[in-house]
């Protein structure tokens, strides 16, 4: 008997050596590949008199100094090109993440170009396409050569590997296993197939929409619409249905199932954003990933109900819990909904504030102005990293915002003439400064 608890025990300490050595195995390899990965969580400011100045005296990235700085957020665009920040982007990168995307976009001389590889879902890349040639007419001869991949699908799509440098791609979200880069989506420049207007025009009646309808005057309740059957999460969305009113409880949600085919037929009167801000709560649930709904929500002045999110899209990560919004358990839902509800009903200033933190973070931080500088930052910064000269496709196929409209005829027409930029009217044509990386990330 007693050997044998010797041998077991001599195994037990054999295996937690073992697995010391890898796991230290495991953290050293992150730390070399990314820099200082450990530290990455640690997000407090660096010191603040950085901000702005000094920063990229080789480029004409940033105003320094003239400019209000960026939105916290923008931080953002340091830690997702982190990756290459040593190596570089070569020219084998970027050919080597091709087959990962639906199309790829040259810019040179201020000349765009785009090669399609796939045909992306509705209009997403048409009109991702036209939001880079309108940032290039707001900042003309700003915007550097370049050479990228776009994937316009829903899903992250570069899974992050501890064993090699990732191939870099833009998409709309990622998660924090992926090294995608987040850039602003589609929906900025209008999403015809379920008449949702460009961000400006959308955003303002919204926010008119809300001086109709005081906080205090709304529906007491948490109000959520949309296809519960996207579901890449496990169900969520079906299992949030179990929230909803029914003759043995009450758990202050009042949900509904948004019918898309029956609404177009109706011309999408029942979906109009604007009347969604009738509740005081407006519940966020992911989808098949991160949503474009967020920012609707966010701009109701209703307080938002966000449920534990695991994608973000390029602002979703300058949004604080308790501030912009309340945080919903996942794995507690309705519990979650029905106390963060009566909670609010009972402290209404509280829940009030919350609201207007959020619409406020949407008008300041998410209006189309702070939309272009975060992509002017974002491909600045990206082309720094670029260790190639970039040349014209094999296949050009060049794009201007005339080639592009002329194309086009009815609502997709209609989107591309409202969200046109005009070129030298814009009340703010210099960027804002991109603010420093977060603090533990140099
Ligand atoms: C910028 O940096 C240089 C040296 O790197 C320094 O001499 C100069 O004073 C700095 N300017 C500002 C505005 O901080
Ligand atoms: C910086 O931008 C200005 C126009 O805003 C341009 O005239 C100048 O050549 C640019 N400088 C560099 C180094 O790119
Ligand atoms: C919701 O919360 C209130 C206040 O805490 C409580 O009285 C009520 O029973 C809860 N509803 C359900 C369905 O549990
Ligand atoms: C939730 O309850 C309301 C009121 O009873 C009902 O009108 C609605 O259809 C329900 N929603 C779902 C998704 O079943
Ligand atoms: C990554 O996200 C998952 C949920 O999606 C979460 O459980 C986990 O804690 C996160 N990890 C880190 C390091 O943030």
């Amino acid at each position: 008997m007693k050997s044998i608890s010797a041998v077991t025990s001599r195994l037990n300490f054999g295996v937690v050596v073992v697995c010391f050595f890898l796991i230290a195995g495991i953290v050293l390899l992150n730390y070399n590949l990314y820099g200082f990965d450990i530290f990455r969580k640690q997000k407090t400011p660096l010191v603040v008199e950085m901000i702005g100045r000094n920063s990229s005296s080789s480029s004409n990235s940033s105003d320094a100094g003239n400019s209000p700085s960026c939105p916290e957020y923008f931080r953002w665009i340091h830690d997702d090109l982190r990756p290459w920040r040593k190596s570089g982007i070569t020219e084998k990168m970027v050919e080597k993440g091709r087959k990962n995307a639906d199309f790829r976009l040259v810019v040179l001389n201020g000349n765009t170009y785009v090669e399609t590889y796939r045909r992306s879902f509705q209009t997403r890349d048409i009109f991702t396409i036209w939001g880079i040639l309108q940032l290039l007419r707001k900042y003309p001869g700003r915007i550097p050569d370049l050479d990228l991949n776009f994937f316009c699908g829903d899903l992250p799509r570069i899974k992050r590997s501890i064993f090699s440098l990732p191939v870099p791609l833009f998409s709309y979200c990622s998660n924090n296993k992926s090294d995608d880069i987040p850039f602003p989506d589609w929906s900025f420049w209008g999403w015809p197939e379920i008449n949702i207007k460009p961000w400006t025009p959308l955003m303002e009646e919204i926010m008119e929409g809300n001086k109709k309808l005081q906080w205090v005057d709304r529906k007491p309740y948490a109000y959520w619409k949309g296809n519960p059957y996207v579901s890449g999460q496990k169900g969520v969305r079906v299992d949030l249905m179990k929230c909803n009113l029914t003759a043995d409880a009450d758990w202050h949600a009042r949900l509904f199932r948004q019918d898309w085919v029956s609404e177009r037929k109706n011309g999408f009167r029942q979906s109009n954003l604007v009347d969604k801000c009738k509740y005081r709560y407006m519940i966020y649930v992911e989808g098949n990933s991160w949503s474009v709904s967020q920012k609707y929500i966010l701009a109701c002045d209703s307080a938002a109900l966000l449920v534990t999110r695991r994608y973000h899209d390029f602002f979703s990560r300058g949004i604080v819990a308790m501030k912009h919004y309340y945080p919903i358990d996942i794995y507690n839902k309705c519990r979650s909904i029905n106390k963060t509800v009566c909670f609010g009903n009972s402290h209404p200033r509280q829940a009030q504030i919350v609201g207007k933190e959020g619409s406020e973070f949407i008008r300041r931080d998410l209006n189309m102005d702070r939309v272009y500088d975060y992509m002017f930052h974002l491909l600045n910064e990206y082309s720094k990293l670029i260790r190639f000269k970039p040349k014209l496709p094999e296949n050009p196929i060049r794009v201007s915002s005339k080639s592009m409209s002329d194309k086009e005829t009815g609502l997709v027409k209609k989107f591309m003439m409202d969200s046109k930029v005009k070129p030298f009217s814009s009340s703010s044509s210099i960027p804002c400064s991109l603010p420093p990386p977060f603090a533990g990330s140099l």
